[in-house]
């Protein structure tokens, strides 16, 4: 079994891309269960969302970045129906080994976010699921986005944020730093569920994401907050 040597919300640059892959290759077989629990199955209706923001028409070309066990293909593919196509990639072969049992994906790839193996300006739309996050260069990972995109093609991404009221952020932190941990100890993931608070709290700002993406060469930049401002979700699109 793979075993995490740097702590990945501490690690910076190639040290974090190796450590972050590391846990989720630990936590791979155990990560829908978990995921399910902590969102009270919520994160459905999050992808529904994010989804919603592609105004994808059948037929499309949609590409999910940082797929993980493949949650985002289902919503997808009721959207670009049985002529479109949804690829799947992410850097860590576990979590695509649980892909490769959801319904809805028509390929998956072992790639970076900062490397796709995709053509310029093939896509119609890429969604990123809880995933930018845990990218060392974001830069580098929404220039690559902008890249694979069509003109015109959009962009979604959804992850974890800090409330901006302050009493529900109290209270967030709370769940974070005391409750979480706690409960992923139970089920043998303390540091996966350490990671979670702890990359929420060094995580860019809503303002400094959408700047990014902006700087990347999308257009139309927006983001709104979901679940009282702990998960926010920002979209774009490439003109
Ligand atoms: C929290 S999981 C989210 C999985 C999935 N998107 C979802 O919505 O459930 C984060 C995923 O991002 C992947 N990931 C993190 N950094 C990556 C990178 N630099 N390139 C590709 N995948 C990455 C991890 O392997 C993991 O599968």
């Amino acid at each position: 079994m793979t075993t995490v040597s740097a702590s990945p919300w501490n690690a910076q640059g190639e040290q974090k891309r190796a450590a972050v892959r590391a846990m989720f290759a630990e936590i791979a077989n155990r990560y829908d269960f978990m995921n399910g629990l902590m969102s009270l199955s919520l994160h459905r209706r999050w992808r529904r969302a994010a989804v919603a923001e592609l105004r994808l028409a059948p037929g499309s070309v949609a590409l999910d970045v940082c797929c993980g066990t493949g949650d985002f293909f289902a919503p997808l593919r009721e959207k670009v129906d049985a002529s479109g196509r949804v690829f799947g990639l992410d850097f860590c072969l576990p979590m695509l080994e649980r892909a490769t049992a959801k319904p809805g994906g028509d390929g998956l790839g072992l790639a970076d976010a900062c490397r796709l193996p995709i053509r310029a300006g093939s896509v119609d739309a890429v969604t990123v699921g809880w995933g930018i996050r845990n990218v060392p260069d974001v830069d580098g990972a929404h220039r690559e986005i902008v890249r694979v995109l069509r003109k015109g093609g959009r962009f979604v991404s959804v992850d974890m944020a800090l409330p901006r009221n302050r009493v529900v952020r109290a209270l967030s932190r709370f769940v974070g730093q005391t409750l979480l941990p706690r409960l992923g100890a139970l089920f043998g993931m303390r540091t996966a569920y350490t990671y979670l608070p702890e990359s929420t709290e060094r995580f860019a700002s809503r303002e400094a994401l959408a700047e990014s993406m902006r700087r990347a060469g999308l257009v139309d930049v927006h983001f709104r907050d979901l679940f009282f401002g702990n998960i926010c979700l920002h979209a774009g699109s490439k003109p």
